[in-house]
C-alpha cells in the first residue's frame, strides 16, 4: 500500500457537534503534521479519515454509522487501487460506544476518545502495522494538553481556545460527564501562551471554550487560582486581540467577577450563550440543574445591568420526561419575558446510561414535536425582531470568511449575527463598520462605512455599552 506522494499524506477530519470538536480537530491536525499529514477537503484521496463525533442526541450518534457505511466503500476503492485508508472514529461516540463501533463497523481501524488524541501518532503507527483495530478510550491521569504541540499557523481571524473541559454537573439528560470526563481547567500560563500564539498567527477574536467555561479555575504559576472573569481580563491585554467570547456557561456558576467583566472589558463581546433548558422549576429540578427559573431571571437582570446591550442566547429541551403542558407553558413564558436573540432547541432524546432515559413518564413523540414547533416559532420571531431592530444601526463586524457569492464577505457582529457585505477579499481579517441595510432570519446585510484598524476600534469602544449608531 502506498500513501499519496512520498512524504505527504492526506488527512480528512469531519467534525460533528459542538465548537470543542472543531477545536479538537485542529489540534489533531497539529499532532499529525510532523508525520507528514496535510489536511484534505475530501475523504476520497485521504490516507487517514477521522470522524470526530458527537453523542449528545441520538440523531448525532446515528449519523456516524451512516457516514461509516459510505466510507467503507471509499476505503475498499482505495484498497483496489493499491492505496490505504485508515479509518478512525474519535470524539464522544467513540468514548461512549468504544468496542461497539468495532463490532458494528469492523472495517474501522481506530477508535479513540476526546482525552487521548495526543496519542494519535502511536495509534496511527499501530494501525499501519495492522494488529487489529486500535481502541483507546482511557481517561489518562495527565492532561492531553501537556502533550499537544503549539497551534500551527492557520490564519484564522476568529479562533477557538479550550480553557476548560469536562463536566461534573450530571444533568440527568446529558452524556457529557461520561464522554468528556470530569471538569478540568488548564493552567493560566498555558491558556495565555496558546492565546498569544493564536493572535500571533492572525486571530483577532478568541472564543474561550469549555463545557462549563464559567467554572474555569486555572492554576496560576505563583500559586492560587483564577476564575474566568480574571482570565478574560488578562487575555484582553494581548496586543492585537480585539474580541473575546466564551461558551458554554452554566447559569448557577456565573459569578460577580464575570458579570463585572461584561461591564469593564470592552473586548468582551456583548453576547452570551446561557442555556436555561426549561422555564419550569419542577423540570429544572428533575434535570438536576442547580438553578430555578427565578434565579435565571435574576441573573439576566444582573447581566443586563452590567452590560445593557448584552444579547442572550440559550438551549432548550422540550418533552423532558414528566413535562406537562403547564411546565411547557412556563418555558414559553420565560422566553417571552427574556427575549433571546438566538437559541437552540431540541426534543428530549433519551441517552443510554443517563438517569432520565430510565424515567417512566416519557413524553410522546407527537407532543414533543408540537411543543418544539411552538417554541421554535416564538424563538424565531424573537431572533427576527432583534435582527430587524438592527437595520439602520452601525455595527462593527470582523470579516472572517468569504461569502457564498463572489465579491461577498461574511463576518460576525458583536452580537454574533452573521453579516454579509459586498467587499473585496483583501478586506478579510479586518474589522469594518457597517450600516445594516437588511435583516433576514439568520443573518444581516451590511454596507461599508469605514475600515478600522485595531487600535481605533478599541478606542471607539471604550465607553460604548450600546450599539454604535
Ligand atoms: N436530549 C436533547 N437535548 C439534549 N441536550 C443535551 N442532552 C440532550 C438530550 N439528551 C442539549 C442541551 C444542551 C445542548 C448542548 O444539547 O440543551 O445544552
Ligand atoms: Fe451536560 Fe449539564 Fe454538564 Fe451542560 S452542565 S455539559 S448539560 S451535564
Amino acid at each position: 500500500m502506498t500513501a499519496n506522494t512520498e512524504g505527504t499524506k492526506k488527512l480528512y477530519i469531519k467534525s460533528y457537534g459542538c465548537q470543542m470538536n472543531v477545536y479538537d480537530a485542529e489540534r489533531m491536525s497539529d499532532v499529525l503534521k510532523p508525520l507528514g499529514y496535510e489536511m484534505s477537503e475530501m475523504p476520497d484521496d485521504a490516507d487517514l479519515v477521522i470522524l470526530n463525533t458527537c453523542h449528545i442526541r441520538e440523531k448525532a450518534a446515528e449519523k456516524v454509522y451512516s457516514e461509516l457505511g459510505r466510507l467503507k466503500f471509499k476505503k475498499s476503492d482505495r484498497k483496489a487501487a493499491g492505496k490505504q485508508m485508515i479509518l478512525a472514529v474519535g470524539g464522544c461516540v467513540a468514548q461512549a460506544e468504544g468496542e461497539e463501533i468495532i463490532r458494528r463497523a469492523p472495517y474501522v481501524d481506530m477508535v479513540f476518545g476526546p482525552q487521548t488524541y495526543h496519542k494519535l501518532p502511536e495509534m496511527v503507527a499501530q494501525a499501519h502495522r495492522k494488529t487489529g483495530s486500535v481502541l483507546d478510550t482511557d481517561f489518562p491521569t495527565d492532561s492531553k494538553f501537556d502533550h499537544l504541540p503549539a497551534p500551527s499557523a492557520k490564519g484564522g481571524y476568529s479562533a477557538f481556545l479550550t480553557v476548560q473541559e469536562g463536566c461534573d454537573k450530571f444533568c440527568t439528560f446529558c452524556v457529557v460527564p461520561y464522554t468528556r470526563g470530569s471538569e478540568y481547567s488548564r493552567p493560566v500560563e498555558d491558556v495565555l501562551s496558546e492565546a498569544r500564539c493564536l493572535v500571533s498567527t492572525g486571530a483577532r477574536e478568541l472564543t474561550l471554550l469549555g463545557q462549563n467555561v464559567n467554572n474555569y479555575h486555572g492554576l496560576v504559576k505563583d500559586g492560587g487560582e483564577w476564575g474566568l472573569g480574571r482570565l478574560i481580563k488578562e487575555v484582553a491585554e494581548i496586543e492585537g486581540l480585539d474580541r473575546i467570547r466564551y461558551t458554554t456557561s452554566y447559569p448557577a456558576e456565573v459569578d460577580d467577577a464575570l458579570i463585572s467583566a461584561h461591564r469593564d472589558i470592552e473586548a468582551l463581546m456583548p453576547f452570551l450563550h446561557l442555556p436555561v433548558q426549561s422555564g419550569s422549576d419542577r423540570i429544572l429540578q428533575a434535570m438536576n440543574r442547580r438553578h430555578g427559573a427565578y434565579e435565571y431571571r435574576i441573573l439576566v437582570n444582573k447581566l443586563r445591568k452590567a452590560r445593557p446591550d448584552i444579547a442572550l442566547s440559550s438551549d432548550f429541551i422540550v418533552g423532558f420526561p414528566g413535562e406537562s403542558d403547564r411546565d411547557f407553558q412556563d418555558t414559553m413564558d420565560l422566553v417571552s419575558e427574556i427575549e433571546f436573540v438566538q437559541a437552540y432547541s431540541f426534543k428530549y432524546s433519551p441517552r443510554p446510561g443517563t438517569p432520565a432515559a430510565a424515567h417512566e413518564l416519557q413524553v410522546p413523540e407527537d407532543v414533543k414535536s408540537s411543543r418544539l414547533a411552538a417554541l421554535q416559532d416564538l424563538l424565531n420571531s424573537q431572533q427576527r425582531a432583534f435582527n430587524e431592530s438592527c437595520v439602520g444601526r452601525h455595527l462593527k463586524v470582523l470579516l472572517d470568511r468569504p461569502g457564498r457569492k463572489t465579491g461577498q464577505l461574511i463576518g460576525r457582529s458583536p452580537y454574533m449575527q452573521a453579516v454579509h457585505v459586498d467587499l473585496a477579499p483583501d478586506n478579510l481579517g479586518r474589522i469594518v463598520e457597517l450600516e445594516i441595510v437588511s435583516a433576514h432570519g439568520n443573518s444581516l446585510g451590511g454596507r461599508l462605512l469605514a475600515v478600522e484598524d485595531a487600535a481605533k476600534y478599541r478606542q471607539s469602544n471604550t465607553t460604548n455599552t450600546k450599539v454604535t449608531g
